[in-house]
């Protein structure tokens, strides 16, 4: 099991998660983070960090919602790490209102 960032972050990346996860699972890119799966240690620590409650637990994600798993699992390979937070995106707030961003993920 895993946690993974889902949703909610694309557009705001608020980077309140990233300084809790003990075992740095947290990967930047330009409009989104992502967890590693194969890191994760399922410990939850993120999940209440994040202000918009994008992080969910593969547990906790319906059938439809499975595809974060595998789209955190290939863009962890792709970005680098982040550990430290950084300011969220301008207009994160705004990004925060909308829901099913999913096209607006720069990959
Ligand atoms: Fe890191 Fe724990 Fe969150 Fe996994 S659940 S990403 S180990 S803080
Ligand atoms: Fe994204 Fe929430 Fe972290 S918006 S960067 S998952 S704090």
């Amino acid at each position: 099991m895993t946690y993974v960032v889902t949703d909610a972050c694309i557009g705001c990346k608020y980077t309140d998660c990233v300084q809790v996860c003990p075992v740095d699972c947290f990967h930047e890119g330009e409009n989104f983070l992502a967890i590693d799966p194969t890191r994760c240690i399922d410990c939850g620590i993120c999940e209440a960090e994040c202000p918009v409650d994008a992080i969910r637990s593969e547990a906790d994600l319906a059938m439809d919602e499975l595809r974060w798993v595998s789209l955190n699992m290939d863009l962890a390979q792709k970005w680098p790490t982040v550990t430290e937070k950084r300011p969220a995106l301008s207009g994160a707030d705004l990004m925060a209102l909308r829901k099913n961003k999913l096209e607006l993920l720069i990959r």
